[in-house]
């Protein structure tokens, strides 16, 4: 059967008390509405609605060519006006489930058995147990155990207010059935809103037959209504990814000191050092051992290499048993050979490392190819911006460069030369020689200090 996922993301978010609208929050480096359009792609649905209000434009520009149906509710008039909105764009046989931008974790398998909870029956909610059910809608039951109806808690008794079963907002049932009991749902009620769930009583009257399924965690059925539920459940997110690797066969010095910002492919044996941050697409081969205080951004890096506290890598592919910092930048479009080492205080950008080839200490290499077995001496730079463009650097097998130079590119360092240090190389270095730019020592014998008079 044919699934649709309406998912309501209009809330205003004021608690949030920013100017970004909340779903565009994130949660472990996605938006709060990417989780969910993760999960509701990953289900398979063949039609998802997104139900966007305050801040509309700025949420649908984060989300550009997503396959989904945007349709904004301009009032705010409730949650089953806001689904009301959303139905015209749904087949009326398909299955639909109802989903928040701002309940990011829930998960697939929960939502797999709701809805077959719904194809079997009339109407799944989900629903959980909470010690603390104040402000949700509570789950009315009569003698038998049977559902008759969620009462917001606004509207409850204090009877009503003492269930602690709560409507979590999630609910699968046929599109077709969800608008006909949607059209006989009024507005009479403490808060004024059309209430999605007031189809619950009438889906009773009906005839219908309404099951529940509850969540394996309560996280997955968590709002984001503040900044601080928002760093909890970033916390209890990281955790589960932490457990995660572990159970692959990382170790963590300290689970509790881990960032997962995207995602992370590891092989066997991998070490990570506290406070490791990860973001985008990162692949660390085996035996890796990744310092503390590295954050690590769109990045392969290959097996036995060893990163050192406080690195930071973007965009680079890192080969086999290469060492990198402390305190090492790799910028983007950097690809170092297996065997290189990259020491502190240096910056590689769009730059190939050959084979075995060192730059240890306090040297900027930029827009350049080094090649192999090559040793680049402390705070020697490539220039290679003369103000309009950049220019690259081009340095040969074998190749000795003395501490202090300055490669002023374009320029060419031919295989085996050395440069002495303190060089400014303005022009093509030929292999296999000596060369260096290096103004004379003098002496200025019998020269005395100036004295105070
Ligand atoms: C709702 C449920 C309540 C449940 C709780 C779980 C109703 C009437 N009540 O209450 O039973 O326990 O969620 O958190 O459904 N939204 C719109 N348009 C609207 C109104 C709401 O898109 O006009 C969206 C909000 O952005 C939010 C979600 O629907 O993501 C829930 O709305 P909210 O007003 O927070 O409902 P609750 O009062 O929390
Ligand atoms: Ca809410």
């Amino acid at each position: 059967m044919a699934l649709s996922i309406i998912i309501l993301a209009a809330g205003e978010g004021s608690r949030m008390r920013s100017d970004t609208p909340k779903v565009l929050h994130t949660l472990a480096g996605t938006p709060l509405l990417g989780h969910v359009l993760r999960t509701s792609h990953a289900l398979g649905a063949g039609r998802i609605v997104v139900v966007y209000g305050h801040g509309g434009e700025q949420v649908r520009a984060a989300f550009p060519g997503e396959p989904v149906t945007w349709v904004e509710q301009s009032e705010r008039l409730g949650t089953g006006h806001a689904v009301r909105q959303a139905l015209p764009h749904v087949e009326p046989r398909d299955t639909v489930l109802v989903l928040y931008g701002d309940v990011p974790l829930i998960a697939e398998h929960t939502l797999r058995h709701l809805v077959a909870l719904a194809d079997e029956s009339g109407l799944a909610l989900l629903t959980a147990r909470l010690e603390d059910p104040s402000g949700y809608g509570r789950i009315v039951r009569d003698a038998q155990g049977r559902v008759e109806r969620i009462v917001e808690d606004k509207d409850a008794s204090e009877a009503q207010r003492a269930i602690t079963e709560i409507n979590t907002g999630i609910l699968a049932l046929k599109a077709d059935r969800l608008n006909a009991l949607l059209a006989a749902v009024s507005n009479d009620n403490a808060q004024g809103e059309y209430y999605l769930t007031d189809i619950v009583a009438l889906a009773v009257e009906r005839g219908l037959a309404v099951v529940t399924a509850s969540p394996r965690s309560l996280d997955e059925i968590m709002g984001v209504n503040n900044r601080a539920q928002l760093a909890e459940l970033e916390r209890s997110c990281q955790r589960a990814r932490a457990r995660e690797l572990m159970l692959a066969g990382v170790t963590l010095r300290d689970p509790a000191r881990l960032d997962l910002r995207g995602k992370l492919s590891v092989g066997r044996d991998v070490e990570i050092d506290v406070n490791a941050v990860f973001e985008g697409e990162v692949t660390l081969g085996d035996r890796v051992k990744i310092g503390a205080n590295a954050i690590i951004r769109d990045a392969r890096i290959g097996s036995d290499v060893i990163i050192h506290p406080f690195c930071h890598v973007e965009g680079a592919d890192i080969g086999q048993g290469c060492q990198l910092g402390p305190f090492a930048r790799i910028r983007p479009e950097t690809r170092c050979a297996e065997g290189a080492r990259i020491g502190n205080f240096v910056e590689i950008k769009k730059s190939t490392i050959g084979r075995g080839s060192k730059v240890n200490h306090l040297s900027y290499v930029g827009d350049s190819t080094v090649g192999s077995r090559v040793n680049i001496g402390a705070g020697a730079i490539t220039c290679n911006y003369d103000g309009a463009n950049k220019h690259r650097t081009q340095i040969g097998d074998g190749v000795f460069i003395g501490s202090d130079t300055q490669l002023i590119a374009p320029v060419k360092v031919g295989d085996g030369a050395t440069i002495g240090a303190g060089s400014t190389i303005t022009r093509d270095v030929p292999p296999g020689e000596l060369t260096l730019s290096r103004a004379p020592q003098q002496t200025v014998e019998g020269w005395k200090r100036p004295s105070r008079k």
